[in-house]
């Protein structure tokens, strides 16, 4: 028989090349120390991509988006030619940051110190006394420092490294994955952006690991200790890990599980995947003691009703996509939760001076069908379709909450740090289902070493 296009889609992920973990000590010093933060400033961070921002945010020329990453802060910038141009956020006179505004429209930047005009693509226009200077007139000399920028599911990424590779090589399969997503049409709807009392690997190392699931996570009504409330099976025997040639990551999990409830009420379909079932015309209450039978039913109703209403993307899913958990981490600072219809956008910026803090970004990004009228259900809540978060929402750690799930992951970040200071911590022993921590970290000192 041949394949045909069912069986394909049918079919699971391929799992990514094997990689070979060596032993690395992770100690708790490279979460606190100063010395380690700066080794990855000198090393790291001026190697390597970074997803800094959004297309769409910067529509027509002249639109700008200012965005801080460390002590670093970046425009990019649209140009005439319809290509995005990005700048360090610095004036080449004497070093003031040119704007802090977060985004704008402008044909020029004007320093605030001495008003250097910079055009915006990076050409000085404007300098007084241009006369007075011995090395020439700067606006023949000087231009901003530009850096590397590459565009791909309609998010913005820079790279400090003249010589980097492009971005299609350093994504690797993750290139391949996303693309299927139409990624690039989705709309925000969660944009929360909070100082975080913790060095930003502490983030990406709970990312990085499903192993705290169970014990962070798990509701006290859960069936069994491997399933979480909105249905999906966390046990890591079920679970594919693959880890990327290039550093990034890949997790799946099956979703769409229902026995959300307790055997004894007879394993009920609980929300939110009662409300996801009933928003793909299914009556939760027929799945009550069969919820392992969701799963294919959602698949079947999504490949029935999606294109008609707008869900143009899952031509090209495959059954698995349309239901299951796929967590992304790319290399070094970025988590994603890739559902069929929207992505939950974890981002930790390291602190610009403190080794024991940074800026976390607790996004959602949903699928924007357009016959679609229910809402949008993001873990972080239930959201009016058509609302999007132009603004991300600025605070402190603890103010607010940032869903039941990273709140319940914030508890545990705070008491890493404190323990990581201990010169009793011997350094990790690791599981197998956390070599990506592992793997994490021997990927930031492969950097140190070259
Ligand atoms: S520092 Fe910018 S014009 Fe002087
Ligand atoms: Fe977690």
């Amino acid at each position: 028989m041949n394949i045909t296009d069912i069986d394909w889609k049918k079919r699971n992920a391929e799992n990514w090349k094997q990689q070979n973990l060596s032993n690395t000590l992770v100690d708790g010093s490279r979460y606190n120390s100063q010395e380690f933060m700066n080794k990855e400033w000198q090393y790291m961070w001026p190697k390597v991509w970074l997803l800094l921002g959004r297309e769409e945010e910067v529509p027509n020329p002249g639109d700008y988006q200012m965005e801080e990453f460390g002590k670093e802060s970046f425009l990019m910038i649209r140009q005439d030619d319809g290509s995005i141009k990005s700048f360090y956020n610095v004036c080449q006179h004497r070093g003031a940051r040119l704007t802090f505004n977060d985004q704008g429209t402008a044909e020029t930047f004007k320093c605030p110190y001495h008003g250097w005009k910079w055009r915006k693509d990076g050409k000085l226009i404007e300098a007084q006394d241009a006369e007075d200077f011995p090395q020439g007139n700067p606006c023949d000399n000087l231009t901003l420092e530009e850096v590397k920028t590459e565009t791909f599911a309609g998010f913005i990424w820079i790279n400090m490294d003249k010589n980097a590779c492009t971005l299609k090589e350093w994504l690797g399969p993750v290139w391949e994955d996303w693309e299927a997503y139409e990624i690039h049409k989705w709309k925000r709807y969660v944009a929360q952006t909070v100082n975080m009392p913790c060095n930003w690997k502490i983030v990406l190392d709970n990312f990085n690991e499903s192993y705290h699931l169970n014990t962070v996570h798990a509701p006290e009504k859960a069936v069994t200790k491997k399933r979480m409330p909105s249905g999906v099976d966390t046990s890591y025997r079920n679970t594919q890990f693959d880890l990327a040639t290039e550093g990034h990551n890949r997790m799946i999990m099956k979703a769409g599980y229902g026995p959300a409830g307790s055997f004894e009420d007879g394993g009920i379909i609980e929300d939110p995947l009662a409300s996801v079932m009933k928003d793909w015309g299914l009556n939760p209450e027929k799945y009550s003691g069969k919820g392992f039978d969701t799963r294919e039913a959602i698949q079947t109703a999504k490949r029935k009703l999606g294109p008609e209403r707008g869900y143009t993307h899952y031509k090209n899913l495959r059954d698995e996509q349309l239901t299951d958990a796929f967590h992304y981490t790319l290399f070094p600072n970025f988590a994603v939760s890739l559902w069929a219809d929207g992505f939950h956008f974890l981002r930790a910026r390291p602190h610009a001076t403190d080794p024991e803090k940074c800026i976390f970004d607790n996004w959602w990004y949903s699928s924007n069908p357009e016959n679609e009228t229910s809402p949008i259900r993001s873990t972080v809540g239930v959201h009016e379709r058509g609302k999007f978060a132009d603004f991300p929402d600025a605070f402190e750690h603890g103010e607010k909450s940032l869903g039941q799930t990273i709140d319940q992951d914030a508890v545990v970040f705070i008491f890493q740090k404190f323990g990581l200071r201990s010169r009793g911590f011997n350094g990790a022993y690791f599981a197998g289902q956390e070599k990506r921590v592992h793997r994490f970290h021997q990927m930031i000192e492969s950097y140190f070493e070259e």
